[in-house]
This record gives structure tokens, sequence and C-alpha cells, in this order.
């Protein structure tokens, strides 16, 4: 009450300029919904407030009962018999005729005495869900129970889809390890900013995931010894792993928020550790990553491709990393293959005869395209960085462009999907990637065609190295400028505007425990 007395006293004081910046604060919805429309009066969300669903609604209906249930105590029912104009209700529905909404676009509309969120998946009505949430009092995200607020809700109408399918981040549990607990928190936030991928890249110098079939992978005494630089760098040493229950919780965690848990198994390189666990893999003249290391960046590297052993062990392990994820995807890496390795080894230099390959490039689109064709008889396509292209692309795999664009149109061009995560906009480890060059980033290369266009799947902002306890001030508030590209139409976007709405996002992350990287006013240059 008092909130809103305070927006009419500066909406009758300062003028039309004062007042728009007010309801802007009043109404700071991230990312940006295709088309809003702010009204007069409020719905008040009381003890007595049904939630009214029906049978394909019931989860993101519980989802929303226990989203209310900490801050406010209120254990809201939930009707699925209930008259879909009842009074005092927030009413879920799939609708069949909402095809211009797409997969996962919704509209909510709120008056006096109900919400209505309609969508024609069950992913829509969650969106919707997420656009209730952020339109409601920051508190609303506490942990501890809040008392003296009217959980307001200003009246709206919205319709609303987002412009990319792929709105992801990147996470690498395979350097420094992140809890179970820490993985699920991030997919809470993920949920509010609309984020719909999170990429975990489980295998480098450490082996972030039980594999039954090969034990010694996740014995920690076996890993290579992270050097004091890197340490350095990237703050605590973080080692562990998760269990192969930890996954499925995680899975599932993510699944009822409509959240794609993409798992990466690095090959052929960056893999030091499996190659310490089992130095049978590598190059019979190289020597084992523990004997070799001198930086984290000359860990020299690569599964052998000369010896059918190396295919055993990563069809062994994918099979069952397969049987743990089940999405569509498989990120098998593919960037920064060591030079000289397989140039020096007599297997390999075998393999490249035998096959009538012409050289390293094209022995390593071969280990791809092998690769791709045992995840493809699992029913699973692979996703691989920007080198992938490199000898040849595998036939079905997407691309995500890490390196310069033009390894994105090339791949468009082959009629192949690509994510952009292009470094110099993407990376949340450079410092110098301050949140306007964030939000100033255009997934969608200028070159190609509308028709191409179609091909790049979305934006994934990634986060490199660091502990857990460096995460949040290096991924907030960015990531809210990647939800925001990733989502709203890109003529909608407005750094200012986007500025001006991320300011009460504050308060909203501080609720959710989020220590992000504070500046008086999220001003451009945090990061420098
Ligand atoms: C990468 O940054 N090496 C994908």
């Amino acid at each position: 009450m008092r909130k809103q007395l305070l927006l009419v006293l500066i909406l009758l004081t300062a003028g039309p300029l004062a007042a728009a910046a007010a309801e802007r604060e009043a109404v700071s919805v991230i990312p940006q919904p295709e088309k809003m429309e702010v009204q007069e009066g409020k719905f008040l969300i009381g003890p007595e407030t049904a939630i009214v669903c029906d049978r394909q609604t019931r989860q993101e209906a519980e989802y929303l009962r226990d989203l209310l249930r900490t801050p406010t105590r209120y254990a809201l029912p939930i009707r699925e018999t209930a008259p879909r104009d009842a009074a005092n209700s927030i009413v879920l529905r799939i609708v069949p005729d909402a095809k211009d909404l797409g997969e996962e676009g919704y509209a909510l509309k709120v008056s006096g005495d109900r919400v209505v969120i309609e969508a024609g998946t069950a992913a829509g009505v969650f969106y919707g869900c997420q656009t209730l949430r952020q339109l409601l009092p920051a508190a609303i995200e506490s942990d501890c129970l809040v008392g003296g607020v009217e959980w307001e809700v200003p009246c709206v109408e919205i319709k609303d889809r987002p412009r990319y399918s792929w709105r992801g981040i990147m996470l690498g549990p395979g350097h420094n390890f992140l809890t179970t607990e820490f993985v699920k928190h991030y997919l809470d936030v993920m949920a509010l900013y609309k984020l719909n991928r999170l990429h975990l890249h489980l295998t480098d110098m450490g082996w972030a995931i039980e594999i039954k079939k090969y034990p010694e992978l996740t014995k920690i005494e076996n890993w290579p010894p992270i050097l004091p630089r890197w340490r350095r760098t990237y703050g605590k040493c973080t080692q562990g792993f998760y269990t192969q229950e930890d996954v499925r919780e995680i899975v599932a965690h993510a699944t009822r928020r409509h959240i794609l848990v993409i798992p990466e198994i690095e090959l052929p390189a960056h893999s030091s550790a499996a190659l310490a666990c089992y130095p049978e893999l590598l190059c019979p003249n190289w020597k084992s990553p523990a004997e070799k290391i001198d930086s984290y960046f000359q860990l020299p590297f690569n599964y052998c491709a000369g010896n059918e052993k190396t295919f055993e062990f990563l069809e062994g392990v994918l099979s069952e990393v397969i049987e743990l994820f089940p999405g569509p995807y498989v990120h098998i890496g593919g960037d920064e293959r060591v030079r000289g390795a397989w140039e020096a080894c007599p297997k390999c230099q075998a393999r490249i005869k035998s096959e009538s390959l012409k050289n390293e490039d094209e022995l390593q689109s071969y280990f791809v395209k092998r690769i791709e064709k045992f995840v493809q008889s699992k029913g699973r396509q692979i996703i691989g960085w920007s080198e992938i292209m490199e000898g040849g692309l595998a036939p079905e795999a997407v691309v995500q462009s890490w390196l310069d664009p033009k390894h994105a149109v090339a791949a468009v061009g082959q009629g192949h999907d690509v994510i952009m995560s292009t470094n110099q906009n993407c990376y949340l480890n450079y410092r110098g990637l301050s949140l306007e060059k964030s939000y100033a980033f255009e997934p969608t290369p200028p070159e190609l065609s509308a028709e191409a266009a179609k091909h790049i799947l979305g934006v994934e902002p990634c986060l490199w190295g660091f502990g857990q306890h460096r995460h949040d001030e290096l991924v907030f508030p960015r990531l809210c400028a990647f939800a925001e590209v990733g989502w709203s139409p890109k003529g909608q976007r407005n750094w200012d505007d986007f500025k001006a709405r991320l300011k009460p996002h504050g308060r909203r992350l501080d609720e959710l425990g989020i220590d992000y990287h504070r500046d008086p006013a999220f001003a451009e240059k945090l990061w420098e």
C-alpha cells in the first residue's frame, strides 16, 4: 500500500518522465515481454486465493503454490474442477488455439479479481508464472516468512514469446566442482529469467561425473595436479564429482523448470583427468599428464585417435551419460586439439593412412564423425565447439560458435544449427565484458538471410573456471542481460530502459541470496 501511495505521489509531483521511470520500477520484467500493457488497478494474493489448473498444468500449479508458500505462509489451494472464471483465483490453462504463442509463449492477464495465464504448452504456462513472480514484490523470493507485505500484482495484459529457442548458460564443474545444491539453486534463478538450457562442462583436468564402468575416473587422487598458477587465477581448489544419483536429482530439478541439461564430455583434447586415470589411451610416445604438466594451458594431451581402446572407452562413457541425461543433445567438445601429438604418434599416422585421410584435421573429423555415429545410434545429436568444422563437419552436428562468428555463418551455410557463444561477447570470465557489451550482443550474424537465420538456435554465455564462491559476482547481473538478448524482440532492446528495469532486480537477487556484482547503478563499466 505504502509503495502504491509513493508511486501516486511521484506521478503527481514529478511529471511524465518521473512517472514513466516509477512505472518501470514498479513493473520491471526481465526479459522484457514482447507486448505488455500496464493498466489501472491491482490483484491481491491472499490466503483465500485459489490456483485453478487443468491436468496438463497441475505441475506448474504446484510449482507456483510452493514458490508463494515460503514468504507468505499461504498454502494456496489447487483446484482442477473450479470454474475458470472463479473470483480471487490464479488460472493456469492450456488453450488449443494458442498457435501464435509458439512452444514457449504465454498470455497473462491480471485484473482486479483474477490472474489468467494461458499458453499452448506447459512450458508457456511456466513462463507466465515467472512473469507473475516478477510482478510481485521482490520479497516473494525470500526464503523467510515476510510479514507486512501486500502481495499485490499490478493489472497488466501481456502477450509474450521468446525470440530464440536456446537460452542457456555453460558452467564448468569439470574444472572447479559445483555442488548439486549450488546447481539446483542456479536452476531456480535461471527459471526466473526464462532460461532453458544448462550446459555442464563435466570433464577436463577434473572428471565430474561417476561412470560405473570406469571407476578410476572419479578417484581424485588420480587427477593431474592443479598448478598454483591455475589455483591463483581461479580461486580455491574445488574438486569433486556427481554420483549418478546426484545427476538424476539435477536433471529432475531442471526438468520441473523446463530446463534441459546438456552434458559435455570433452574429446579429443581437454581430457587430462581421463588420460591421467587411463594413460593407455594416450598416444604411445606421450608421457602421462601427471608427469608432464607445467601449466594448465600446456596440457598437451589428446586421446590417441589410432587406438581402438579410445573409442571403446568413450562409447562406454557416453552410453552411461546418455542414460542419465534424457535430452536430445550430447556435447562432445572438440575444441583446441593439441598440435604435435598426433603428428608424432605412429598409431595416429597409421590411422591417417588406413582411412586415406589427408592430415590431422581430417583425423579429428574422422574421430568426431565416428563418435557422432555412435551417439546417433542411441538417438541423440552431438554438439561441438567451432573447431569441429576443421577437416569436415560431422553430418548432423550442432556447432557452438565461440571463436569468430564466421564459423557460425559457414556452419549455417552447410545447413547446420548453431549456438552463439562468441567469446568476446559471451565469456563471463572475461573481465572486460561489461554489462552494456553483454546486453548489446546480437546473436544472429547480419550476413544471414531470414531463412538461414533460423539455424541460429540462440545464445549461451559461458563461465570457465572459478569456484562456486566466485560465480555470483561473475554471472550476475550479466546473465539478466543475456536472458533479454535470448528472449526479447531485437527491435525492442533498449539499454537505458534495461538499466532502469534492472535496478529493482538487485533487491530480487538479494532475496535470492545471489551475491551479484555490486555497483550503485549497475553502471556500464562493471568489470573493467
Ligand atoms: C573454449 O573456450 N575452448 C571452447
